[in-house]
């Protein structure tokens, strides 16, 4: 496995591997990786000829009091736990590689930007979709994998292939938990160790809400409540969204008789965390 840090290094290497006839899988990442990272290398890899991840803590995605500075690095151990799952290449460029002076260019998705974690965090999406679209272009990749616990993000970005006519196919892939239900993330490592049994509340409510929906709850706005409610009684957590959402238009669902997700986030002292379930409608 090779580390390069330039745009020019990564188009060369993928540039001879696609002129062989190979396939390339992209895995576009933040770094610090877990279990969730390394089922998206893996799946990239049984895809894939050439399997490439980018390692870029993409400074335009987060807002000015957010986590830029603290976010969690470590290049060494994420490049031997991407060896070790068969990945051929790792992308680590700089910020200026990424934005040189004078950058000016953005792409923005409209409507399932607005809601849920775009309602909380203005400009986030812009500076995913924006450096999405930028790796898309580099890596000229067959496929994009991306995990369903961002899943506002992965539709955003499946939306934005369409819209654009990218030349790839977005994958989505299931949640990597802990053995105790906790969706994995590289924050879960700001946690204390009560801050981090808290955060089991976030699976906890999942089950509870398709407990409640089993019952006959199938009203968003109550189902909604209860759980806001049901998250409430845990005294570390402050709930900011518990929303029913139509799956695919992630608009707020009155009623759950289509496809919908239940879409979790919550702070837990500095640390802000995310969580959905697909809800499954129970038969008539
Ligand atoms: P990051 O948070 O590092 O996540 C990289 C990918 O791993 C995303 O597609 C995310 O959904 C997926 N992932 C994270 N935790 C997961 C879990 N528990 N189970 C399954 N997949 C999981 O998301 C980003 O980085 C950035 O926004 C990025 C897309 C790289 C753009 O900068």
């Amino acid at each position: 496995m090779k580390v390069v840090h330039t745009i020019a290094e990564i188009r060369t290497a993928v540039g001879t591997a696609s002129r062989e006839g190979k396939t390339v899988g992209l895995v576009p990442t933040m770094g610090y990786f877990h279990e969730g990272h390394l089922s998206l290398m893996r799946q990239a890899k049984a895809d894939n000829d050439l399997v490439v991840v980018s390692l870029f803590v993409n400074p335009t995605q987060f807002g000015p009091n957010e986590d830029f500075r603290n976010y969690p690095r470590d290049l060494e151990r994420d490049a031997a736990m991407a060896e070790s799952v068969g990945v051929d290449l790792i992308f680590n460029p700089s910020p200026e590689e990424m934005y040189p002076e004078g950058y000016s260019t953005y792409v923005s998705v409209e409507k399932l930007t607005e809601g849920l974690c775009g309602a909380s965090r203005p400009g986030h999406f812009k500076g995913v979709t924006t450096v999405c679209l930028k790796l898309f272009n580099i890596v000229q990749a067959d496929r994009a994998y991306f995990g369903r616990k961002d899943y506002q993000q992965f539709k955003v970005i499946e939306r934005m292939v369409k819209d654009l006519d990218l030349p790839l196919e977005i994958v989505g892939m299931p949640i990597v938990r802990e053995v105790d239900g906790l969706a994995m993330s590289s924050r879960n490592s700001y946690l204390s160790a009560a801050e981090r049994s808290s955060a089991l509340v976030l699976s906890r409510s999942l089950a509870h809400a398709q407990e409640l929906l089993a019952g006959g709850v199938v009203n968003g706005e109550e189902l909604q409540r209860k759980v806001e409610a049901f998250i409430g009684k845990e005294p570390l957590v402050q709930v900011e969204y518990a929303s029913v959402v139509d799956a695919e238009s992630l608009e707020p669902l009155a009623d759950i008789s289509s496809k919908a997700v239940l879409a979790l986030a919550v702070r837990i002292g500095k640390t802000r965390l995310l969580d959905n379930a697909l809800l499954e409608i129970p038969a008539q």
